[in-house]
């Protein structure tokens, strides 16, 4: 089939490869001339494992780029995977999608043919409504011919490809069975060889199932975070708590890793948009509220366990970790981005190290001091803070003897508790 994605970030950019992967011919637009030439080039314009190998493989056959919405009526679908930025009181902004949706709908004004354009982007149902107008104020003569569904994304940071091309549900929203049968064509491949469930639905149910998705996640993270509070303040290890907890299928064993909290582009955005959207409409989310609420104190939680050791104020201390999670340079809402400004302002000399994303944190911090190794970090340390789970750390051992102070405060479980230092973990 041929299918348009418009927009190449992060979940163009695969959604684009992974269905040129599975055999349709994708046209990817976008309006960065660079990102193009990219993707024409054989290049992702992102770092997602296994990628670039799939643009490689396809770019020039069955996956072209194009600054252009001309070619739009060619295909039978068009994808919009575009940016939806977050507002000031955490709502998302729907122009940038809306102004796709609407050059999408002038290019689509004269076609003949069925066409189906797809929400890929988290929005709110007020913005889907945004999107609806502007797509078919634009092509009012094409009414009928052209549809609107929504088909949210499940992928995770570092296993995107993996993610996509082995799901295990995929949603669609859409409003007439034509709809539902075009796109139940463009994953048939994937079915076919995939036991996915498959749900469908209309198109605002399809969204609110991915923002359900990712706030019972996220709530899950606050909920243990919450009880290994407890259980630290009782000398209880809460992931002992926790592996028991996770054996009732009620429960399930998975995001049970309690610490240091949440961060990346989802969960923070999406809680904030959803919890936003629905005190727009005059209710005010509670549980959501507490768990974003629990999440932003966890950090200052590590800083009281530090404080109870040592004073900072003019010392030097490490913070290992300042990616968002292992496996990415991502440092949007990591949690070392709170630990950095509480340490800053107790007067402390942060030194920060990670193995991929010093250059992201640079860019928010570009005063403390970064290290290419953790040992480096450590070296003459007034306390550590362990922020990220990298395997890395799991086997620091007699790099602690070169602290000033060797105290250890562990927010993610990953240091090995051993003689000759003070080891704090935050729940446990
Ligand atoms: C998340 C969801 O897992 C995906 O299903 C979703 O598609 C994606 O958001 C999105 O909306 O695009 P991602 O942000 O890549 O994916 O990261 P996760 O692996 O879910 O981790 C999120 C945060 O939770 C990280 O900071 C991680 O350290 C933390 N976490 C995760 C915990 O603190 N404890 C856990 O047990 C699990």
């Amino acid at each position: 089939m041929r299918i348009n994605v418009i927009g190449s970030g992060y979940v163009g950019t695969t959604l684009a490869a992974c269905l040129a992967d599975l055999g349709h011919d994708v046209l990817a637009i976008d309006i960065d001339e660079d990102v193009v030439a990219a993707l024409n080039d054989g290049r992702a314009p992102i770092h997602e494992p296994g990628l670039d190998d799939l643009v490689a493989d396809h770019a020039g056959a069955n996956l072209h780029a194009t600054t252009s919405y001309d070619r739009v009526p060619e295909a039978a679908v068009t994808f919009l995977a575009i940016q939806t930025p977050s507002r000031e009181d955490g709502s998302i902004d729907a122009a940038p999608l809306a102004a796709a949706a609407e050059m999408t709908g002038e290019a689509l004004a004269d076609t003949d043919e069925d066409h189906l354009v797809v929400v890929k982007s988290t929005i709110t149902p007020p913005a889907l409504e945004e999107v609806r107008s502007a797509l078919f104020g634009a092509c009012e003569n094409a009414e009928g011919r052209v549809g609107l569904a929504t088909n949210p994304e499940f992928l995770r940071e570092g296993t995107a490809v993996e993610d996509f091309l082995a799901p295990e549900k995929v949603v669609l929203g859409t409003e007439e069975a034509w709809a539902t049968e075009r796109l139940e064509a463009v994953y048939e491949p994937l079915l076919a060889a995939h036991d996915a469930h498959v749900v469908r639905t209309d198109p605002a149910t399809a969204m609110l199932i991915k923002y359900a998705n990712n706030a019972f996640l996220a709530t899950k993270i606050s909920l243990i975070n919450d009880i290994g509070n407890v259980c630290k303040e009782f000398g209880v290890d809460a992931y002992e708590v926790a592996d028991a907890i996770g054996l009732d299928d009620r429960i399930g064993e998975q995001f049970l890793r309690s610490g240091v909290g949440w961060g990346g582009s989802c969960f923070p955005k999406d809680i904030a948009a959803i919890i936003a959207a629905a005190e727009n409409e005059g209710y005010s989310p509670p549980v959501l509220d507490a768990a974003v609420e629990l999440n932003d104190r966890q950090p200052e939680r590590m800083l009281d366990l530090l404080d109870d050791h040592v004073d900072v104020t003019g010392k030097r201390v490490a913070v290992l970790g300042l990616a968002f999670k292992p496996g990415t340079d991502d440092t949007r809402n990591s949690r070392a981005i709170p630990i950095i400004e509480g340490l800053t302002e107790r007067g402390a000399e942060v030194v920060g190290y990670d193995p991929v994303a010093t250059e992201n944190m640079r860019e928010r911090f570009p005063d403390i001091e970064y290290t290419d190794s953790a040992p480096a970090a450590l070296d003459g340390a007034h306390g550590a803070l362990v922020v990220t789970d990298w395997d890395e750390f799991a086997t620091l051992d007699e790099e602690f003897d070169a602290m000033a102070d060797p105290v250890v405060i562990d927010g993610r479980r990953i240091v090995d508790p051993q003689e000759g230092i003070v080891y704090e973990g935050l729940t446990w």
